[in-house]
């Protein structure tokens, strides 16, 4: 494996990304770890991160000088590099020309590093510090105009130290780059498949949980599904899942995955239904803040009560990804879900945490779901806030207002899916305000509620923007939930961005 050492920068997971690409399994660890600890871990090689400080500043995060003695390939990128020229000796000063953006790249390509690469190419940059003079043993393997030592290499050693950034896109040949420090310089094979990782994982849990048994709370959600499906392969009838219906899930979403789950994977999982309890816990509250409280205490109390029914249960599943698991600083923490969680467990369970995904990108949880036999139909649903449909209702939620933003969403997700573009969106539903408006139908005035309906775009849900759906899915929507919800009589479409708005309503 390949471990990388992160020193803050915007760019980690996306090297983490590109070397998982290349059928290579990485870490990101901290870069506060001794060479021994990294020692331990075995690595077949070492990426050194970008970061946001200079080395030559006071509290400038550092790493063990010793990891470049270990006999393991190291490859610095940016301030990674920055720090592997100056620990071995060599310095790094403020570069006189700041560069930012792409540059024409010169390089050598006798050296490993760049082997097959045209010797003119491009390459993005970043930074305000440059290599200013070598360490011993290495010499300059590539530069830009405004950048003598773009990148720079101990041959013999295989330590090698890259300016700029060979993980994004916009560096022509970075693939090729990462690819020849993977498999030229450091000897890796492409074996790191996602059903060899299902495999291993399988093998991992079955070891862990031994005699014990595992309870697992289902959302719905794509995560805990695939966790939970994951783990039974492991452990079989041990595995207990439970799937709480709070009542303010999209229609047939709990039918759907308790169906799935039972019939097609015979798993142990039983459905409590809580609606009533959940009502009553958000009777009369309307602050945004207060329904999420109310929801996330309720559903502690319910699941721990259920989970008080299994005695042999040491281990909680849960479906922690690992943009979850990778804190932006540099330290490493396992920390439970709060906010986007099903609810967020308390710490004091007592229960063995078992998180199969804590390794994997979203993307990556997907194909583990397809291997393992999941439908699409449920691993490619748009993701659901874990109050669910209680924060898209303003004001009070009661079980009549529930019913029409139920009905009005399954319009929504229907129409969206006959056009094809539910897979193009991050997010498309309907928002229950709390507006009535005057409108004719027939020869009758009505005076009805109105229906927002919200679509977006967004690759990570931190920004994102309005959808530009086609008029006429537009159109048929609005006569759809005006037609089939008869509450209703207006539909109004969300046309603002993320920030300055977000994507929920509430
Ligand atoms: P916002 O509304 O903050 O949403 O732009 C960003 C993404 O997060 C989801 N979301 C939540 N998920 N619990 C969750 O599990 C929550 O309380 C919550 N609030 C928002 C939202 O659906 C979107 O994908």
């Amino acid at each position: 494996k390949v471990l990388i050492l992160n020193f803050g920068g915007q760019y980690t997971q996306l090297i983490a990304r590109r070397i998982r690409e290349c059928n290579v399994y990485c870490e990101i660890i901290s870069s506060k770890k001794s060479a021994e600890e990294i020692k331990a871990m075995n690595p077949s090689a070492i990426v050194l991160s970008g970061g946001p400080a200079s080395v030559y500043t006071k509290d400038a995060p550092q790493c063990d000088k010793r990891i470049f003695a270990l006999g393991v390939p190291v490859l610095g990128i940016c301030y990674g590099a920055q720090l592997m020229a100056q620990l071995l000796g060599g310095k790094v000063s403020m570069a006189q020309v700041r560069e930012y953006g792409r540059a024409e790249l010169t390089v050598d390509n006798t050296s490993p590093l760049f082997r097959g690469i045209d010797r003119v190419t491009s390459a993005w940059m970043s930074h305000t510090d440059s290599i200013t003079s070598l360490p011993d043993g290495f010499k300059v393997i590539a530069s830009t105009p405004n950048c003598p030592v773009a990148a720079m290499g101990d041959i013999e050693n295989k330590l090698y130290a890259v300016q700029f950034h060979p993980e994004v896109e916009h560096t022509a040949k970075g693939m090729d780059i990462i690819r020849n420090f993977l498999f030229i310089i450091s000897g890796l094979h492409a074996d790191w498949t996602m059903d060899s990782l299902v495999e291993q994982t399988i093998k991992d849990i079955r070891k862990e949980v031994g005699d014990s048994d595992a309870i697992c709370a289902i959302s719905g959600g794509v995560d805990s599904t695939v966790a939970a499906v994951l783990v039974h392969r492991a452990i079989g009838d041990k595995l207990h899942c439970i799937l709480v219906d709070n009542g303010l899930l999209r229609l047939n979403e709990a039918e759907d995955v308790e169906k799935l789950l039972k019939e097609e994977f015979e798993m142990d999982i039983r459905r409590v239904d809580e609606q009533e309890t959940f009502l009553s816990a958000l009777k009369g509250v309307t602050d945004p803040e207060e329904k999420r409280k109310a929801i996330g205490n309720t559903f502690i109390r319910v699941f721990d009560r259920e989970a008080k029914k299994y005695d042999k249960v040491e281990f909680l599943v849960q479906g922690t990804l690992y943009p979850d698991v990778i804190e932006s600083g540099d330290e490493m923490a396992s920390t439970i879900k709060s906010h986007h969680n099903v609810g967020g467990l308390p710490e004091d369970m007592n229960f063995k945490l078992i998180e199969p995904l804590r390794y994997l990108f979203k993307d990556e949880v997907r194909q583990v779901g397809k291997e393992l036999g999941i439908p699409d139909e449920i691993l490619m649903r748009h993701p659901f806030p874990g109050p669910g449909l209680a924060i898209r209702i303003l004001g009070e939620v009661t079980e009549e207002r529930l019913d029409i933003l139920r009905r009005a969403d399954y319009i929504v997700t229907r129409e969206i899916k006959k056009a094809g573009l539910y897979n193009s969106l991050w997010q498309a539903f309907a928002v229950l305000p709390d507006i009535h408006s005057v409108g004719v139908m027939g020869d009758d005035r009505t005076y009805s509620e109105t229906i927002v309906l919200r679509a977006v775009t967004s690759s990570d849900g931190m920004t994102a923007d309005w959808a530009r759906l086609p008029y006429d899915v537009l159109d048929r929507i609005s006569r759809q939930i005006i037609n089939e919800v008869y509450e209703v009589n207006r539909v109004v479409y969300d046309i603002t961005s993320k920030p300055p708005a977000t994507i929920e309503w509430e």
